[in-house]
């Protein structure tokens, strides 16, 4: 079987040639840094898709290489909307920092019993391992590098329906800006992420609970509807003297 991998020193798809039996693509990339090139460079932790560090993209879509199977053919490249440190090692640093503006975290908490029922409402958003796949895959930030992203959104939303937070609004307040309102809602998120959590719906429900606390759509007050047709054409005529 053989994959190519871009390499950032030449900027180029550099074809390998493994062994035909089934690999995860992380053993694939070991075997080629321990035996063809020791100068390949990429992230790897847990190795049983917990650590959320080995996130690549194959032909396209992000995976994470520890759980994928190389197949013949794969092009392997780089999440993208991150700085590139070497060949498939990005620096996640700016996409962290998404985490703080959002604010996403508890406040000013209280005492709250929480039931099976309240824990299995964010038992998914829960299960973020950071992989920033969903972050790679989003549209938005290759246009606007300042957007939240889905990550981050999904986060906030965990932490404003906690029960034992008492300021959600302070959550909401920072998610206005380069936030909820800019995402288009476009899915790719949720068919990116792993781990089967879906920030398209989260950042839905934030929008809901937005409005609730008196927030609009920015880009629907924006909007021109125009000034009421009451006379002539194929209107109603409030003069036509009945
Ligand atoms: S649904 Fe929104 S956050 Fe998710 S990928 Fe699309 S634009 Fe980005
Ligand atoms: S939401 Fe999913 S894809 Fe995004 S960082 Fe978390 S685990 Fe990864
Ligand atoms: S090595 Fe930790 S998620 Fe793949």
């Amino acid at each position: 079987m053989k994959i190519k991998i871009l390499r950032s020193k030449t900027n180029t798809h550099q074809e390998y040639v493994l062994p035909d039996r089934e690999i995860t693509l992380l053993k694939a990339l070991e075997l080629i840094k321990s035996s063809v090139d020791a100068t390949l460079t990429y992230s790897a932790g847990c190795r049983s898709s917990v650590c959320g560090a080995c996130a690549v993209r194959v032909n396209g879509r992000s995976q994470l290489s520890c759980s994928y199977k190389a197949k013949d053919g794969d092009i392997i490249e780089p999440l993208q909307h991150h700085p590139i440190l070497r060949d498939l090692k990005i620096d996640k640093h700016k996409a962290k920092e998404t985490l703080k503006r959002s604010q996403a975290w508890l406040h000013d908490t209280k005492e709250a019993s929480l039931s099976p029922q309240d824990e299995k409402k964010t038992e998914k958003q829960t299960d973020c391992i950071l992989c920033d796949s969903c972050y790679s895959a989003c549209p938005v930030l290759a246009v606007n590098p300042d957007f939240l992203g889905p990550f981050a959104l999904t986060r906030a939303y965990r932490y404003s329906t906690d029960k034992r937070e008492n300021d959600t609004k302070t959550i909401i307040d920072h998610i206005q800006a380069e936030g909820i309102w800019d995402c288009t809602l476009c899915g790719e998120c949720t068919a990116a992420c792993p781990k089967g959590i879906d920030p398209k719906m989260d950042i839905m429900m934030l929008r809901s609970a937005s409005v609730q606390q008196g927030y609009t759509d920015p880009s629907f007050a924006l909007q021109s509807f125009g000034t009421p047709d009451f006379g002539g054409g194929f209107g109603f005529d409030p003069n036509a003297g009945f």
